[in-house]
């Protein structure tokens, strides 16, 4: 199977780079071209003039772009030029509604889509340890999994299309808790006067230990919010959580809460830094 890879951010670009290096990838594309020259020169993988182009030279089409109306407009893009049984695979974190629309119009021109968000960070998407959360027909899944498989440690089908974006919601509402947990106990240690770096050492063994925690624990306390996964993408999954919590007639108070966090991050200019950086808005607790 012949893949194209469209959008080489920070997620994108190292899981592209791992189907290169597993021979599986014909082409890329990237808004920015230049991004895409680079990736080719390093790897050796051709570079395609527009998703139309990919689609016509490839039998599966991955795609990790920022935000729905990206998602819609490269999938649109490439279904009048898809070849008969395309896979579209979607890694981007969007709406189910939109892995739905994307769905329909994709089946419409003869392909098949899957919703294949991930988790998992940057560090997954070079480690090819990703977690992902799969919607669509199984027998999609099926035909997918030897691509997949280059990508994540753990591929999970949840149901038709859509499920895989509605179960990523769950996981970015739980990644919100989490960052509300950890910045707010790491500022509470430092304010306490203790050696951060062996608190981290000392909980993250024990019942309170997390990915976030190892990972996002010491760059946080050194004052490093590179990204990583950034705060604005976050603020845009949390919104699609409080939409479709509302669906249900529910409110959501940890989703809710770091809405107006991070939208306080974005308005101070903070909005690019990794999600970490929610750790100063915790450090000013304990200024008063
Ligand atoms: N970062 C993480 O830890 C993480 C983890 C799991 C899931 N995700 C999800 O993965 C997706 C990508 O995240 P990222 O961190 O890789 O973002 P990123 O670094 O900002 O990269 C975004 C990519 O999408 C492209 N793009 C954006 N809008 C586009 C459009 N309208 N048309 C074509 N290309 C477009 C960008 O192209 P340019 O180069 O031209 O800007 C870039 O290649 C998001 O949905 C995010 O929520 C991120």
């Amino acid at each position: 199977m012949r893949a194209g890879f469209i959008g080489l951010g920070a997620m994108g670009r190292p899981m592209a780079a791992n189907l290169a290096q597993a021979g599986r990838l014909e082409a890329v594309w990237n808004r920015t071209r230049a991004r895409a020259e680079a990736f080719a020169a390093a790897t050796g993988v051709g570079v395609a003039t527009d998703p139309g182009e990919l689609a016509r030279r490839c039998d599966a089409l991955l795609l990790c772009v920022s935000a729905d109306a990206d998602v819609l407009g490269v999938v649109d893009e490439a279904i009048p030029h898809l070849r008969p049984g395309t896979l579209v695979i979607d890694l981007s974190t969007v709406r189910p509604d939109t892995a739905r629309v994307c769905d329909e119009r994709v089946r419409a021109a003869g392909g098949a889509f899957l919703d294949a968000p991930v988790s998992g960070g940057v560090e997954g998407a070079r480690g090819a340890t990703l977690s992902m959360m799969l919607g669509g027909e199984a027998r999609d899944v099926a035909r997918a999994r030897p691509l997949l498989e280059v990508l994540a440690a753990r591929i999970v089908h949840l149901g038709p299309a859509g499920c895989g974006q509605a179960a990523k919601a769950v996981n970015q509402a739980m990644a919100a808790g989490i960052n509300q947990a950890v910045s707010e106990a790491l500022a509470f240690a430092r304010a306490l006067g203790l050696p951060g770096e062996r608190v981290i050492e000392a909980v993250g063994g024990g019942a309170a230990g997390n990915w976030f925690l190892t990972h996002r624990g010491p760059t946080m306390l050194a004052g490093r919010f590179d990204p990583g996964f950034r705060v604005a993408l976050h603020h845009k999954d949390l919104e699609i959580c409080r939409d479709l919590a509302a669906g249900l007639g529910a409110h959501l108070p940890l989703v809710e809460m770091t809405l107006v966090h991070y939208r306080r991050l974005i308005d101070a200019g903070a909005g690019d830094l990794d999600i970490s950086a929610l750790f100063r808005h915790k450090q000013a607790l304990f200024r008063g």
